[in-house]
């Protein structure tokens, strides 16, 4: 297949203002950390983008306090339609600001910009948009406490570096919108965007306190979990690290929320429009480097196309741009640490040890920074541990089926309940699948589609309680999880 030159169009990164150092957002100000410091770096290049804080247990009690003083005297007594005002501001706010946002991100976290620009921040501002939207009408929602529905209080975050600002709007949003006020900890290697969205609540005006952002790693995360001013947790990330924070609520009064890990099957039919099916095979595996919860990082393919549908994927990844994530024309960017990194080759390694066929597109990788190059594991069986455990990196793994019955055992036979996807022409079959398939998110001829009105979480190791939607309002108030 022919393969097309693409001249450098890289984005200008003049748009952002980086400064060399950062404290933490506490009570509406930017404060030195009483701790030490780390370097947030580009994934792409190992470039030191600038020092941030590290909260340590007594900077954690100050963003509480002021999480809480902020609460009782300000946002629990405002009224909802003042509260949406806030949210309406942020959310214009972040639309004003969309370039200087996208371009922090992708060298922060190494993103593609094109994902970035038009993904990860329109989503963003169109969940405060939409939460905005509920902040007055929260008595018409369903929500437990009927016609008056009561906020939690001060709620701990907790957020992964896959998806950094798209995942603060999944948790400030409906927080604040229910009436809530929050101490957000974003992930140690992409803690930029949340701190520009620091400078976004100055900006909006919005009461000191109401949102806090603390930085650091697991110790600083640990300390939020603990804290005893802390009325409830949402936190995005590992299995591990979820089990460890359901393990240190329990037995208190906090509620929490979990959205884990996944190893969603995209499962495809003999009567698939296969082009299509391709594409969605790859924006269900390679978007986002394939750091992504509900990727579709085990294709389910019919045993009497599996030939075609292998061969026109290998063509297709041939033909992906794999570099610099500033790039307009790059579809995938940078693994996001060299831990990550270290990671996917650990278990591509097993993978191959234990017996699957690897494949890879041959692409030419920058020689700084850390990248991995689109592979599939062909041959794939279910006990293979690359069948079983997240990679979290752009690799998938290849199994067949020959009746839907099996289709439906094999996909199930995970610990994992977060998102499936099926390529079919037949409505009733996709109607039969999505019942029968234990996931949280079943995608019909399509994958990795997300909007702020549609309920997102999962089942089994996945986690627990809903982002998103209506349903995502829910686990902020009282009498949910
Ligand atoms: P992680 O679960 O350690 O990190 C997620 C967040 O939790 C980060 O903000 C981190 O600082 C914080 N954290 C870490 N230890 C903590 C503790 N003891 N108490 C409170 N907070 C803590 O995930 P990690 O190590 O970056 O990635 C490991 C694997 O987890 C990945 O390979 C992937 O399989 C999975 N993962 C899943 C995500 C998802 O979206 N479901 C997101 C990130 C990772
Ligand atoms: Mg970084």
């Amino acid at each position: 297949m022919p393969k097309f030159e693409y001249a450098p169009a890289p984005e200008s990164r003049a748009v952002v203002d980086l400064q060399s150092s950062y404290g933490l957002f506490i009570n509406g100000e930017f404060v030195d950390g009483s701790g030490a410091s780390f370097k947030s770096i580009s994934p792409a290049t190992e470039e030191v983008l600038a020092e941030v804080s590290v909260a340590s247990d007594a900077d954690v009690d100050a963003a509480v306090k002021a999480a809480r003083t902020a609460y009782t005297r300000v946002w629990s007594r405002m009224s909802g339609a003042d509260r949406g005002k806030y949210l309406y501001r942020i959310a214009r706010i972040l639309q004003e600001r969309a370039r200087e946002f996208a371009v922090l991100e992708s060298l922060d976290n190494g993103k593609p910009i094109k994902e970035s620009r038009d993904v990860d921040i329109p989503l963003a501002a169109a969940h405060f948009f939409y939460n905005a939207g509920w902040a007055d009408k929260l008595g018409y929602a369903a929500l437990p406490g009927g016609a008056n529905p009561q906020p939690h209080g001060v709620v701990g975050q907790i957020i992964p570096w896959n998806f950094p600002m798209l995942m603060l709007s999944w948790k400030i949003a409906p927080a604040l919108a229910t009436g809530n006020t929050v101490v957000l900890k974003p992930a140690e290697t992409t803690p930029l965007t949340a701190l520009l969205f620091a400078e976004v609540c100055q900006q909006a005006d919005l009461p000191p306190g109401v949102v806090n952002i603390v930085t650091g790693a697991g110790p600083t995360g640990q300390a939020i979990v603990d804290h005893p001013g802390i009325d409830k947790l949402a936190f995005t990330g590992s299995t591990g690290v979820g089990k460890m924070i359901a393990r240190a609520i329990s037995g208190t009064r906090k509620k929490a929320t979990l959205e884990l890990g996944g190893k969603a099957a995209n499962i495809v039919f003999d009567d698939a429009p296969i082009d299509q099916a391709v594409e969605g095979i790859v924006r269900g595996i390679f978007f986002n480097q394939g750091h992504v919860c509900c990727a579709g990082s085990r294709l389910l393919v019919q045993e009497t196309i599996a030939e075609e549908v292998e061969s026109r994927l290998k063509r297709r990844l041939e033909t992906l741009r794999v570099g610099d994530p500033l790039d307009k024309n790059t579809d995938v960017g940078a693994i996001n640490s060299k831990a990550q990194l270290d990671r996917i080759i650990a278990l591509t390694d097993v993978g191959e040890a234990e017996g699957a066929e690897r494949w890879d597109n041959g692409c030419e990788l920058p020689s700084k920074g850390f990248w991995f190059r689109p592979t599939v594991f062909t041959g794939v069986s279910q006990t293979h541990r690359i069948a079983q455990e997240e990679v979290f990196g752009p690799v998938l793994s290849v199994l067949t089926f020959r009746t839907p019955q099996e289709a439906v055992a094999k996909a199930n036979n995970t610990p994992y309940g977060l998102s499936a996807g099926i390529w079919t022409e037949k409505g009733s079959r996709i109607l039969w699948m999505a019942d029968q398939l234990k996931a949280g998110v079943v995608w019909a001829n399509t994958f990795n589609q997300f909007d702020p009105t549609s309920p997102f979480g999962g089942y089994k190791e996945s986690g627990y309680g809903r982002e998103g939607g209506r349903h995502g309002l829910e686990p902020y108030v009282k009498g949910t999880h």
